[in-house]
């Protein structure tokens, strides 16, 4: 009885660990040689804000997350776009419909935050929820030479701003050169996504970015 007891119990904690495993996302190397001309890529590029349904492949991910904000001189963790005094502060989450990613840019990895579909909660446009990815930049302060706990000011997100404006260009290009449409947008619930991130006070959302497949 003891022994049958035991066996039952090693078995629900191996499967209860199972289901709780947290589904990282590998992407797939960038494919840093493809995509249009710059000057083809800036002369389409604009904002769309109307999607088909349909995801991204996990390629596409790949490049418009190493486009964003990828390691290019990756033995110095140098990225694809400037930060003032290279602070790096800005992070990218990812809403996709399977969950919330952050991604890492050490390892090109989307690492899961929470299993949950808050497409929706990116944006207060009708939009956003039917779209195949949300990015969500947010500046951990802490990187800015904040302390945590210590009030954050306007002024203390100047360069956040700036740096997040570099990023979101980089992926308005890819999504230019990748016949994908992006949309930047301001316009965010912050009390319903901070939580739905697990963001801390030092956390701060700064813009959110739609991409998607064109629906036209
Ligand atoms: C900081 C910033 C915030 C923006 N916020 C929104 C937004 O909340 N919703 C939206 O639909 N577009 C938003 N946009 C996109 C602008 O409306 C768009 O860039 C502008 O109309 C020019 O169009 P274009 O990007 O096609 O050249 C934003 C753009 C910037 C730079």
């Amino acid at each position: 009885m003891k022994k049958i007891s035991l066996l039952f119990l090693i078995l629900f904690f191996s499967f209860s660990s199972l289901i709780t495993m947290a589904q990282d996302i590998r992407l797939p190397a960038p494919d840093k040689k493809g995509g249009k001309p710059l000057m083809q890529a800036l002369s389409e590029r604009k904002s769309v804000r109307s999607f088909s349904k349909s995801n991204l492949s996990q390629q596409q991910l790949s490049d418009m997350l190493w486009a964003a904000w990828g390691y290019n001189r990756p033995e110095q963790k140098m990225r694809t776009a400037p930060s003032a005094r290279n602070t790096q502060e800005i992070d990218i989450y990812v809403a996709l419909p399977s969950g919330v990613y952050l991604y890492e840019p050490s390892g090109h990895i989307l690492k899961e935050i929470s299993k949950r579909d808050v497409r929706t909660l990116t944006g207060s446009q009708d939009f956003v929820g039917g779209a195949a990815v949300n990015l969500v930049y947010v500046a951990d302060m802490t990187r800015a030479g904040k302390k945590v706990g210590e009030k954050i000011t306007d002024a203390d997100l100047l360069w956040p701003n700036a740096n997040t404006g570099f990023i979101a260009q980089n992926v308005y290009l890819y999504c230019a050169s990748a016949n994908l449409g992006t949309v930047v947008r301001g316009m965010i619930p912050k009390d319903k996504l901070a939580p739905a991130l697990g963001l801390k006070a030092h956390q701060i959302i700064i813009l959110a970015q739609t991409v998607g497949i064109p629906d036209n």
